[in-house]
């Protein structure tokens, strides 16, 4: 397959929230928006036939799981992460924000405190405020020119209302792929106090330099 990452495309104008939202999110517009995780490069050709294909049928009308849906998520996880999966666990989300929202929904209740580990993803902050949870922050520290929890921090911020911890991994923007050792860590100090780690592995299929994500499933 060949890929062509050289050709510069035009996404003005096309409702696009990168390029056409630079004036409303930082009042100017002759800068490059470096903001966002949403590339500027073609799909490829098979995703664009195969959406085409779609579209063609004159019904749009609602759809159900293909045949294969289940049973492809499932070979991929084994084949690319090891990890056994069975059909019964798996919950359609449109979205990973969504399902942090829904999580926190369903696992959590008002006044609740909710553990992330900053610098992280904006969203998890909100996805917790917006619902009426307390942030608690467990900030990463830099340990020999990389990030690492702080578990120490972390055990001393539990306590009776604490019920959720957010995990990033990998983590954006810390870029790391999070050790066994120190999940399996981090579930000891969430299983000791009952706490419920969801875990969002949003980039675990965009691991390089022979780097390797190990899921939480693992
Ligand atoms: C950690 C993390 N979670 C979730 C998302 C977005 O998920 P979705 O678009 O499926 O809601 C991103 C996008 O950058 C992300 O970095």
């Amino acid at each position: 397959m060949k890929y062509n990452f050289d050709t510069p495309i035009d996404r003005k104008n096309t409702n696009c929230l990168k390029h056409d939202l630079l004036d409303h999110f930082f009042g100017k517009t002759d800068i490059l928006p470096m903001w966002i995780a949403d590339m500027d490069i073609a799909i490829p050709d098979f995703i664009i036939d195969a959406v085409k294909k779609r579209a063609e049928h004159p019904v749009y009308g609602y759809t159900a799981f293909s045949k294969n849906y289940f049973q492809n998520f499932i070979d991929w996880m084994y084949k690319r992460h090891g990890v056994v999966i069975e059909k019964e666990w798996i919950c359609f989300s449109p979205g990973v924000v969504p399902a942090l929202n829904m999580s926190v929904l369903t696992y959590t209740n008002k006044n609740d405190k909710i553990i992330i580990q900053p610098p992280v993803y904006p969203p998890f902050f909100s996805t917790i405020k917006d619902h009426d949870r307390v942030v608690v922050e467990n900030n990463l520290q830099f340990c020999n020119g990389n990030f690492c929890m702080d578990f120490e921090d972390l055990e001393s911020k539990i306590d009776e209302q604490t019920t959720m911890f957010i995990l990033c991994n990998p983590h954006n923007p810390g870029g790391r792929c999070w050790k066994k050792e120190e999940l399996e860590k981090l579930i000891h100090i969430c299983h000791k106090n009952n706490i419920t780690i969801i875990s969002d592995e949003i980039h675990s299929d965009l691991i390089r330099n022979n780097h390797q994500h190990t899921s939480m499933l693992s």
